[in-house]
């Protein structure tokens, strides 16, 4: 029996076009001078989210921390939605390399969403000179831990002017802002208007083995390319990466059809007694009593998940299709009992 693999929208594989395309990549020395390949997808992304320029990086934690290097000083404050990845999924980088104090911001205008009213006010004043500054606002959509909530453009451009009439810089970490477009039915420029950053990722969903681009003015992107290689993110050869991005844009069409498989997935486990809340995009979190007891029992019938908090997280991909979904509520359908009424308590970390 075949696993069903929904731990991430990250498992994908390379497709057959996209391995053929990577064989036949032209390549010259990203590092060196350029790589044709690179420049043509940095071009496509930032032409997609109404950016100047783009800089691929070998993963969005590295985007986002080239983008908070950019930003911040030591001394300075940032400011995030509760859960934001770059506030507990990045150990910590953009306080310790990156140097500002984050600052998380409760969800006041739903699940994953703050609002210009809490901007304003965490923004504050200048204080006296041994006062914290805020600096960055750093937005996420879509909003990974908060099961993958959009925000909508006009969302988006309030907190963005908020924070501008404020003097902050924004970033926005885009890793899904592809699935928050194709959502909302709204263009990735809408979502990207105003930040000065903005990274988004071709290996999450999209089906790229690798890479991430961060956009913005070509002048930040310029720095951003000393900041990438002090990092030891700058690639020879990019044009073999490259082409799997290119290829993986291609994919942006057809992210609804993994909306619907979650959406499908929700009901389903909702009929068989699940509390499901309804998914925006590919990400579904079903709370359970025991998550890494109930990831346990998922194993033993061939469903793989992670627990996230008190909840078993499913993300949806290309690579799982619409009968691998009805195939993984079928699997579930009897241990429902037991993912619903297991508790084991509190056992040793491993
Ligand atoms: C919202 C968000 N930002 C950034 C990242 C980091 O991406 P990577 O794993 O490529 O470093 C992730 C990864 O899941 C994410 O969900």
């Amino acid at each position: 029996m075949r696993i069903l693999d929904f731990r991430s929208d990250t498992v994908t594989r390379p497709s057959p076009e996209m391995r053929a395309a990577m064989a036949a990549a032209e390549v010259g020395d990203d590092v060196l001078d350029r790589d044709p390949l690179m420049d043509e997808l940095q071009c496509r992304v930032a032409d997609l989210l109404g950016k100047e320029a783009g800089i691929w990086t070998p993963t969005g934690c590295m985007a986002n921390l080239i983008a908070l290097m950019l930003h911040l000083r030591p001394g300075d404050r940032f400011l995030a939605p509760a859960q934001a990845h770059v506030l507990g999924s990045e150990l910590g980088t953009g306080a310790w390399l990156a140097g500002g104090m984050p600052e998380a911001l409760p969800w006041e205008g739903g699940p994953g969403r703050i609002t210009p009213m809490q901007v304003w006010r965490a923004a504050g004043n200048p204080g006296p000179y041994d006062a914290l500054r805020t600096t960055l606002l750093c937005l996420e959509n879509t909003h990974h831990f908060a099961g993958g909530a959009c925000l909508t453009a006009a969302e988006h451009h309030a907190l963005v002017e908020q924070a501008q009439a404020k003097g902050l810089k924004v970033h926005l970490d885009g890793a899904r802002l592809w699935h928050a477009a194709a959502a909302l039915g709204a263009s990735l420029e809408a979502l990207a208007w105003g930040a000065d950053t903005v990274s988004v990722c071709l290996s999450k969903g999209l089906g790229a083995p690798m890479g991430s681009v961060l956009c913005g003015t070509r002048d930040t992107v310029a720095q951003a390319r000393r900041v990438r290689k002090m990092l030891g993110g700058g690639v020879g050869q990019g044009g073999v990466v490259a082409a799997a991005g290119l290829v993986a844009l291609d994919y942006l069409p057809r992210l609804p059809e993994d909306h619907a498989k979650a959406r499908r997935l929700a009901k389903g486990l909702r009929a068989m007694g699940f509390t499901v809340p309804e998914p925006q995009t590919n990400i579904l979190l079903v709370p359970v009593p025991d998550a890494p007891a109930a990831v346990s029992i998922l194993e033993e019938a061939k469903v793989r998940v992670l627990p996230v908090g008190g909840a078993l997280r499913f993300i949806t991909h290309r690579d799982l299709s619409g009968a691998d979904i009805a195939a993984a509520l079928a699997r579930i359908q009897p241990i429902t009992d037991r993912l619903v009424t297991t508790w084991e308590g509190s056992r040793p970390m491993v």
